[in-house]
């Protein structure tokens, strides 16, 4: 049998593609055609290098911020839950011990954060090693030092879990794991 435990995901990124690629179009003259008011080199270096940086800054951007939003999670039938034994599931075990103090970790922070914010499971570039932080309201997990990367975020904010949850916020820590997409952190 073919293991597909992301095709959600592989449909998703097409999607994305299609919906959220934007491109610089052609000038409908040649570049030279405005000289000698402006030159074919200025409009060529315009047109193709600060002009289509725009764009190319614009697309990794949204990418960026479609999976921050999107790829924290995941169904269970698409992975969601299922935890890893590679690189990530080694370097957890030698920062933390085991998946379950991770997991222990990160829920007593977010029960500790006072207010709105995040939880975050992070990558320390520079010192190689995860870390685990909170940040505040709408803070990324950058604002703590440059060199964090997040592999994982939990949103702690009440709009979270409210409606669902009410105020038994244990039970939305307990069960937000069964659903984290693991494989995407890694
Ligand atoms: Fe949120």
């Amino acid at each position: 049998m073919t293991k597909k435990p992301f095709a959600g995901i592989s449909r998703f990124r097409q999607q994305l593609r299609c919906l959220q690629t934007f491109f610089l179009p052609d000038l409908t003259y040649d570049y030279g055609a405005l000289e000698p008011a402006i030159s074919g080199k200025i409009m060529q270096l315009h047109h193709q290098k600060h002009h289509q940086t725009y764009i190319t800054n614009y697309n990794n951007a949204l990418q960026q911020l479609h999976d921050a939003i999107n790829w924290n999670l995941a169904p269970t039938r698409e992975g969601g839950g299922e935890t890893l034994k590679g690189s990530l599931g080694y370097a957890i075990n030698t920062n933390f011990g085991s998946l379950e103090a991770v997991i222990q970790r990160m829920n007593v922070e977010g029960a500790a954060l006072q207010g709105s914010g995040w939880v975050w499971l992070g990558l320390d570039k520079k010192l190689k090693r995860l870390i685990i932080k909170t940040t505040a309201n709408k803070d990324p997990l950058v604002i703590k030092g440059p060199n964090l990367v997040p592999l994982l975020g939990i949103d702690v904010w009440e709009h979270a879990y409210y409606l669902q949850y009410k105020n038994v916020k244990p039970d939305y820590r307990k069960n937000i794991w069964k659903v984290m997409n693991w494989k995407y952190a890694a």
